[in-house]
Order: C-alpha cells, then sequence, then structure tokens
C-alpha cells in the first residue's frame, strides 16, 4: 500500500526517463587495428600531474646521476606547472595535428590527482595523471575493455574518460563495454623480492618472465596489447601477467578473437608493448635492436609473412630526469592511417626508414619532449576510439 511498484511497466519507464541504453546517434566505437585509418581518438591531460609515490609495483628512480645526488630521494606531491604546462602545450599541438587530419578528438576530464587514495587494503598519499590514457582503456574490435592496472596511485585513473565511455555506449547499440575486475592491489599480489635481483640475476631469470607481480590476479595494462584484426597480442611484464592474458582470452574467445602471448626476454623489466614491437600495418612490424621477440614467438610471425624491420638507436636518447621509461620513447610513434604517421619531431633517422623503407607517404614530425616526463609519447598518451578497419585474418 501507498508503495512504489516496481513492475515491468515502471522499470520501462524509469529506463526512458534516464535515457539507458541506445540513442543511435550514429558513433561507433571500432578499431581493429593499429593501422586502420583513424577518425576518432582521446588525447591525454597533464592537468594537475603528481609524482608516482613509491610502491610494490613501482620503485622510481630519478635517471639522472647529478639530480638523483642533489635530491636525495625520489620527489614526492605535484609536478611543477612549468612541466604540466609545457606538456599539456605539446598535448594541444597534437589535437591540432589529428584535427587538421579529420580526425576527431575527446579530452579526458581535469580531476584532483593529489588526493590521497585510501582502500580497505592499501594507501598511497596521491594519485597519478590522466596523460598517458592508452594504459587504462583498449578498444578491440567493437569492445572496450578498461585495465586491470597494478600501480596503486593509478586506481582510478580511468575515472577522467569515464564520460567518454558513458556516451560512446549510449550511441552506439553495438558497442560492448567491458571491464577486466578490478584488482586489489593488495600486498599478496606483487613479489617484492624482484626488486632486489640484480640485473645478472634479472638476466639469468629472463625466460622465465617473472616480474614484481605475481599471478594472483588477472593484471594488465591496456598498453601490454598490440592489435592485428582477429589477433591480439599480449605481452607478459611488469604490468601485466599470465593471469591477465588468460583472463583477455576467455572473454575475448566467443568474438572470434585470439589472444596470443609475445615475449621479449631481452627487456629486464618490460611494461607497454608500443616501445619494443610496434605493428605499421599489415605483415609489417618495427622491432627493437635490443629487444627481440623471443625465437618461438617470432616463427609464428614469419610462417603468416610477416616482416620485421629494426629501427635505428634514438636520434636523441635524452629523457627527463623523472621519467620512467626509456629512450626507446622514440619508437612510440602513432599510426594514423595506411601510410600516415606522427614522429616525434627530433627522431629524424626514423622519420627517414618510414619514408624510405616502410612505405609511409606521409610522416608527420611534431614536438614532443615534455610528454616524455610522464613515461609516454604519441602512442602510449592517445586511445585510437574509431578506425576504419575491419577484422582481418592476418594469421590464417
Ligand atoms: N617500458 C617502456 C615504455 C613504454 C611506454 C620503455 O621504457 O621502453
Amino acid at each position: 500500500q501507498g508503495r512504489r511498484s516496481f513492475g515491468s511497466e515502471a522499470r520501462e519507464v524509469h529506463v526512458a526517463q534516464h535515457k539507458v541504453g541506445p540513442q543511435g546517434h550514429g558513433r561507433k566505437l571500432n578499431a581493429w587495428t593499429q593501422w586502420g585509418e583513424l577518425k576518432e581518438c582521446v588525447v591525454g591531460v597533464a592537468d594537475n600531474a603528481c609524482f608516482p609515490p613509491v610502491q610494490p609495483a613501482m620503485i622510481p628512480e630519478i635517471n639522472d646521476p647529478v639530480l638523483r645526488n642533489v635530491l636525495g630521494e625520489w620527489p614526492r606531491g605535484r609536478k611543477s606547472q612549468r612541466c604540466i604546462d609545457a606538456a599539456n602545450q605539446e598535448l594541444d599541438n597534437l589535437v591540432n595535428v589529428l584535427e587538421g587530419e579529420g580526425v576527431k578528438t575527446l579530452r579526458p576530464e581535469v580531476m584532483d590527482w593529489s588526493q590521497p587514495l585510501r582502500t580497505p587494503l592499501f594507501a598511497v598519499e596521491n594519485q597519478y595523471v590522466a596523460c598517458c590514457v592508452r594504459d587504462t582503456v583498449i578498444t578491440v574490435g567493437k569492445t572496450a575493455i578498461e585495465a586491470a592496472m597494478s600501480r596503486r596511485d593509478r586506481y582510478f585513473e580511468i575515472l577522467a574518460v569515464r564520460q567518454i565511455l558513458r556516451d560512446l555506449w549510449r550511441e552506439d547499440p553495438e558497442m560492448l563495454w567491458k571491464a577486466a575486475p578490478k584488482p586489489s592491489m593488495a600486498d599478496d599480489m606483487y613479489d617484492l623480492s624482484w626488486w632486489d635481483w640484480t640485473d645478472e640475476e634479472r638476466y639469468e631469470h629472463m625466460h622465465k618472465y617473472r616480474y614484481c607481480i605475481n599471478n594472483e590476479e588477472p593484471i594488465f595494462d591496456a598498453a601490454d596489447i598490440t592489435r592485428c584484426g582477429k589477433d591480439i597480442f599480449v605481452q607478459p611484464s611488469m604490468t601485466c601477467n599470465y593471469a591477465g592474458i588468460e583472463w583477455l582470452r576467455r572473454e575475448l574467445a566467443p568474438q572470434g578473437i585470439r589472444v596470443h602471448s609475445a615475449h621479449f626476454p631481452y627487456d629486464l623489466a618490460p611494461s607497454h608493448i608500443d616501445c619494443t614491437f610496434v605493428i605499421l600495418g599489415p605483415h609489417l612490424v618495427l622491432t627493437n635492436p635490443e629487444r627481440p621477440i623471443a625465437d618461438r614467438d617470432a616463427e609464428f610471425w614469419k610462417e603468416n609473412g610477416w616482416q620485421f624491420v629494426d629501427c635505428g638507436q634514438p636520434d636523441n636518447p635524452e629523457r627527463p630526469a623523472f621519467s620512467q621509461s626509456s629512450k626507446w620513447l622514440s619508437m612510440n610513434i602513432f599510426v594514423i592511417g595506411p601510410g600516415k604517421v606522427i614522429v616525434e619531431e627530433q627522431e629524424k633517422g626514423l622519420q627517414n626508414l618510414l619514408k624510405h623503407q616502410c612505405g609511409f607517404t606521409t610522416v608527420i614530425p611534431i614536438p614532443f619532449r615534455n610528454v616524455f616526463e610522464y613515461g609516454g609519447s604519441l602512442h602510449c598518451s592517445t586511445w585510437d576510439t574509431r578506425r576504419e578497419d575491419d577484422m582481418v585474418d592476418l594469421f590464417p
């Protein structure tokens, strides 16, 4: 008596009032490959960036020995406004370049990452930044997959693109929206002893592919994945374990997507495949000369007719003192369509290689070195939401 009815009629009214379900505005989520014509993508923002706190998934180091001596320890709290503004200027320029190429761009929400975070199982003094959107979410065909990340300071980073996901899901009736189980990030998810290994020990164990996370829970950063249509390849790394690869395999098998692992034994502390093995187009991969793919994986690619082209050494191997990524950010290029690529402006050798040996007709150099501070370059700081491509089968 006097209580509201929650029968099916009432539910339908509720659904209509709240605009749940497809609205049919015609936007589509679609990206099967790394090379299809790019139509829409998200570009990260550096606002409110903080230094990543020391944690089981990341023990950061100042990579400039002089500054390391001066400062003594890893800094805490907010990054300087100058460093944020410099990165934002380059990110905004990337937006302009993409728009000029006919790509619609979207940006993450500006959030306050200086807030501490406490869950029942861990606490961190501050969060990070929504610059490398590539790490938090991936489009695989018509499915957006929120990653199961390992870093505590990045636990809520996905919220910066939640509105974009909401809008896409409402507008595209075919889109699937999945989120991997949110990792507990409890201490027992990590193998702290890995941090004590010397480089020699890491080298000895390199074929075991064991890093600072164990296999208690599925873990992966979206940037550990690369797409070739019906097949996707995932790198076991500091940010991706075999349980994470198995989770992807089970989730994507019903759609006919085959999930493979890709191993790079000579990278002793790997994370993210996009400075190591960069797919340029059908049957062509840019490879890292210091991080060859494992022989058993290479065979599979070669027997399916793929060619590997080694990248040269970076023209400028310098990186900012607090960047936790390597000189190979030079390889973190962004292919925006067949034969079309954006490359960091100082990497002239790579620009020439792409033009003269890899069939690229449009090579667009842009300044991006101030974004290196946040661990990524052009590919890392983007998330493609729409490419004109299909579920091609290049491993028949
Ligand atoms: N871990 C990679 C960076 C990936 C963006 C590297 O340092 O080369």
